[in-house]
């Protein structure tokens, strides 16, 4: 496995691994879910690149960048274990050198939901995953469902700026409780990581009344809420039943629909989803023309 940082490390190493390469972008603290992207990548691809960077423009400035978690030693010893070829630790001056002012925004997609309530976060995204993909030109690329926001407004912005790269999403995976695996649960005390759960559960609530017929936008919405409304550890930041392609809100009777929500325990955010009315609960990969 290499390790680069510069981009002139990084263009020598590429070009010495095949065209057909799977490509995991992350912030690191690497845990069960970026490794099954990892493992989803080995699978379709005869060589796996992944990033290890907390990008700095898609943290607001009352958020978590300076204390997030790090473990860049452990983070490697994992992609090793993973059969990983290639892995790419830039710096922020790497990323982002004196005099940087060029950006990537993706418009209606951004807008609601954690777009709403993270103003500048999907720009940071949009900006870095477009420089991750120059760097490292990968066929393919995969992203977790977990942040279905941003896996729907990837899979624009590959569309819209004609990416030769094909998006690939891959399921949320859970603790055995059900609460979906993230960096930043590290922050949660063990009061705070029994109440997290809370999530999950609204999300399964709304989901078996989906699955008994009962398909009002309004009531998939309110039946999380009550679930929530019940732990007192938890305070909803939005409660969200919303159209999987466009993410505006629904009203009346759904078939697909993408179920998510933010909520604070203490002070740690958390966010967490279910899409229903797909195969395997995840958007269907994006696939570029000519790419198939
Ligand atoms: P990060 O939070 O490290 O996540 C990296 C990838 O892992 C993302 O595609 C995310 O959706 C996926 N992931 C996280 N938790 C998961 C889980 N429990 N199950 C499945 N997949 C999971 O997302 C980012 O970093 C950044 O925004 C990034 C795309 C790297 C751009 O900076």
């Amino acid at each position: 496995m290499q390790v680069v940082t510069t981009l002139d490390e990084l263009r020598r190493a590429r070009a010495a691994l095949p065209a057909t390469l799977g490509f995991v972008p992350t912030m690191g603290y690497l845990h069960a879910g970026h490794l099954a992207l990892v493992d989803c990548a080995r699978r379709e691809n005869p060589a796996v690149a992944v990033s290890i960077f907390v990008n700095p423009t898609q943290f607001g400035p009352n958020e978590d960048l300076a204390r997030y978690p790090r473990d860049l030693d452990r983070d490697l010893r994992l992609l090793r274990e993973a059969g990983v070829d290639l892995v790419w630790t830039p710096t922020p001056e790497v990323m982002y050198p004196p005099g940087y002012q060029t950006w990537v925004e993706v418009s209606d997609l951004t807008r609601p939901l954690e777009g709403a309530r993270r103003p500048g976060h999907f720009r940071g995204v949009t900006t870095v995953v477009t420089k991750l993909f120059a760097g490292v030109q990968p066929r393919r690329a995969y992203f977790g469902q977990k942040d279905a926001q941003q896996a729907r407004v990837i899979q624009q912005m590959t569309r819209d700026l004609n990416l030769p790269i094909e998006i690939v999403v891959c399921p949320t995976v859970r603790e055995p409780d059900g609460l979906a695996m993230s960096s930043r649960n590290t922050y949660l005390t063990p009061e705070q990581r029994r109440a997290a759960t809370v999530l999950y559960r609204a999300l399964q609530a709304a989901q078996a009344e989906y699955d008994a017929g009962r398909r009002d936008a309004a009531h998939l919405r309110a039946t999380m809420q009550a679930v929530l409304d019940a732990e007192p550890l938890a305070r909803p930041q939005y409660v969200s039943c919303a159209d999987p392609d466009t993410l505006q809100e629904l009203d009346g009777p759904v078939d697909k629909a993408l179920l998510s929500m933010a909520v604070f325990v203490g002070e740690t955010r958390l966010i967490d989803n279910l899409l229903l009315g797909y195969p395997g609960g995840v958007y269907p990969r994006y696939v570029p023309p000519g790419l198939d």
